[in-house]
């Protein structure tokens, strides 16, 4: 029987590649969304990408305890991949409660369930923000985490904390160590640290689809190239780098989509040598937001209308990963080239097009 797994938040821009990946691996995959930040275009183009019209689809809250207990009744779940979280980080300084709430609550509602159900695999999906700003570069997973500067930044180091603890403690209770608490089920995790998702699938049926203006680079990108924006700001070219614009790791979402069918098969075929690991999932090449823009204009033949503007609060100079802990221990490399990634992205983005999006 084939293994299932729960994508929580799988009806948005990463759980819907993930998705697919796992569906084309050979994995059940339950999806649960509340449909806060999506539509259902993406897990609809799941569907027509893997010939599946049988994904189960459960519209819940993970913040909702009964929801996410009553998952884990229904379905025989062997890992969940969390992803259910609010992720504008502007946003989370105006609103931190609703951040804290939201990206805390449903984490620790997912664990508890997992454990209270006999144990589970869990997958936390963090982000390079966990490193701050650091000047030794390229990051590693053993690099320390700098306080983090949005309580969305912080939202991830306290799950990536979580996540540890809650592995700790129940490999001990697991074992009936405590007794006279409750008997839970072990929990094994892994963080995986993602550095710039970009991109969409190749078939143009899933990618990203923001609501309102975009704060990241690569849909303001090809909604100015669409016509939808006037023109694309290009957030300080006074930086300490060879152009003078910001350094990021951009990781193309099949890709990435990819790293999560690794972590997930590491877990489930019983390879992981800690209970509690951590990859960053890049390619490890910085690329400038200048080079982006260029790279975007040539292999799509387009000119982008951009202009440099001041720097954007909050930002890093530069970060990139070291992506070689996963090339090592999960078999894991970025295979796509930023040309394909940026070709993929404009595909999407034409593909909203003709669909009036
Ligand atoms: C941000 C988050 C990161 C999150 C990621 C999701 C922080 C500090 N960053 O990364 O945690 O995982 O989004 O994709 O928490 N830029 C422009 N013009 C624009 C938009 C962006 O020049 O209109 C520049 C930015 O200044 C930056 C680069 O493009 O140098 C990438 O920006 P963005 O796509 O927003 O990602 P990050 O800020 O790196």
């Amino acid at each position: 029987m084939a293994k299932r797994v729960l994508v929580s938040g799988g009806a948005g821009y990463i759980g819907s590649h993930v998705s697919v990946e796992l569906i084309q691996a050979g994995y059940d995959v339950v999806v649960a969304d509340n449909m806060s930040n999506c539509d259902m275009t993406c897990f609809e183009g799941v569907k027509k990408i893997t010939g599946r019209n049988d994904i189960p689809f459960e519209k819940i809250d993970c913040c909702d305890y009964e929801s996410v207990d009553k998952l884990f009744t229904d379905f025989r779940i062997d890992a969940v991949i969390h992803f259910a979280a609010f992720k504008a980080v502007g946003e989370s300084v105006a609103e931190p409660v609703k951040y804290y709430k939201n990206n805390l609550m449903s984490f620790l509602n997912i664990l508890d369930a997992a454990k209270s159900h006999g144990g589970c695999n869990v997958l936390f999906s963090s982000s390079a923000t966990v490193y701050g700003e650091t000047d030794k570069l390229p990051v590693t997973e053993q690099s320390e985490r700098q306080p983090a500067t949005s309580p969305y930044g912080n939202t991830k180091q306290i799950c990536e904390d979580i996540l540890r603890d809650t592995v700790k403690a129940t490999a001990v209770y697991g074992d009936e160590v405590m007794p006279g608490l409750d008997r839970q089920g072990p929990v094994k995790g892994i963080a995986l640290r993602y550095f710039n998702p970009i991109g969409a699938h190749p078939s143009a049926l899933i990618g990203e689809l923001p609501r309102g203006v975009p704060n990241n680079l690569v849909p303001y990108i090809t909604q100015t190239a669409a016509g939808k924006r006037e023109c694309l700001s290009i957030f300080g070219n006074d930086y300490p780098t060879p152009d003078g614009t910001c350094l990021r790791d951009y990781i193309d979402i099949v890709d990435l989509a990819k790293a999560h069918v690794a972590a997930v098969s590491r877990m489930l075929d019983g390879k992981m040598e800690e209970d509690y690991e951590i990859y960053n999932i890049g390619t490890g090449r910085p690329v400038s937001v200048l080079e982006l823009v260029t790279t975007f204009e040539k292999v799509n033949g387009l000119k982008l209308n951009y202009k440099f503007a001041p720097r954007r609060a909050g930002d890093v100079t530069a970060i990139w990963a070291d992506p070689s802990l996963a090339e090592k221990k999960l078999g894991w490399k970025a295979g796509r080239t930023i040309d394909q990634t940026l070709e993929s992205a404009w595909k999407w983005e034409c593909h909203l097009k003709e669909t009036s999006r």
